[in-house]
């Protein structure tokens, strides 16, 4: 963990966060609650007045460069239709850094089997350290991470990069949720597919709330 140079304490990692739209909104929110720096990064920074409000003067909000440059970490919360392309501009800052992809292929699943966040790690290149996670939670339980039974709510993640597995485990811990290793990032097309699915049962069996979640219950 990164050390204040005063204090010489451990600090927390800093956050980038791409996107300022639901999901951007939710963890940054949850994550400066949590004790972390956080920095948005939009494509249009002057015009998002209301959401820096919503998410906390003391976030940051900036141009997609700056918040990079700002996190340690950076989450991608961009349609993933526009992820591998701003991966691509963006690997020289993003090589290195724990990158957590939580977007969504839907109709754009890769059709050779790949994972979403396996495009992802390919237009970043060697040395990418992509971890999918948060692809299975709805934006509005992020705020909630008790369900009505008690139970921390499942993140669930996977990567190929032991200690970005741990980074990213310990942030779903800080932010009150259970994490759940999924395995790899080529596992990680399961998540992908897991979503849709998660959208018609929400429907089916609680009225598309959008405040249910996946749990593997033990025996
Ligand atoms: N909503 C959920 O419950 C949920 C749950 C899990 C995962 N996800 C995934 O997380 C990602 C973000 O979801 P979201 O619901 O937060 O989406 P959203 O509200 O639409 O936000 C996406 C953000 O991406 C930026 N952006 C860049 N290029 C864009 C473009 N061409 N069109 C629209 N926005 C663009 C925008 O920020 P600027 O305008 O500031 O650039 C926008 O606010 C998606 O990939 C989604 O599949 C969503």
């Amino acid at each position: 963990m990164p050390t204040d140079t005063k204090s010489h304490t451990p600090r927390k990692p800093r956050i980038g966060i791409i996107g300022t739209g639901n999901m951007a909104l939710a963890l940054g929110r949850a994550l400066l609650a949590a004790g972390h720096f956080v920095a948005y990064g939009s494509r249009r920074p002057e015009t998002k007045n209301e959401f820096h409000e919503a998410a906390g003067t003391e976030s940051r909000l900036y141009g997609y460069q700056a918040a990079i440059d700002a996190g340690e970490i950076v989450i991608i919360t961009l349609p993933y239709k526009e992820v591998a392309a701003a991966a691509r501009k963006y690997a020289d800052s993003l090589r290195g850094k724990v990158v957590i992809d939580i977007t969504n292929p839907f109709a754009a699943q890769p059709n050779d089997g790949s994972s979403g966040a396996q495009v992802t790690a390919t237009a970043i290149g060697d040395g990418a350290r992509v971890v999918a996670a948060f692809k299975t939670n709805f934006a509005s339980t992020i705020g909630e991470p008790v369900d009505s039974s008690g139970q921390p709510r499942e993140v669930h993640y996977a990567g190929d990069d032991e200690q970005a597995m741990k980074t990213v485990a310990e942030l779903i811990r800080e932010i009150g949720f259970k994490p759940v290793n999924c395995g790899t990032l080529a596992q990680a097309v399961a998540l992908d597919h897991m979503v849709p699915l998660m959208i018609r049962l929400d429907a089916s069996e609680h009225a598309s709330c959008r405040k249910s979640s996946f749990r593997i219950a033990g025996p």
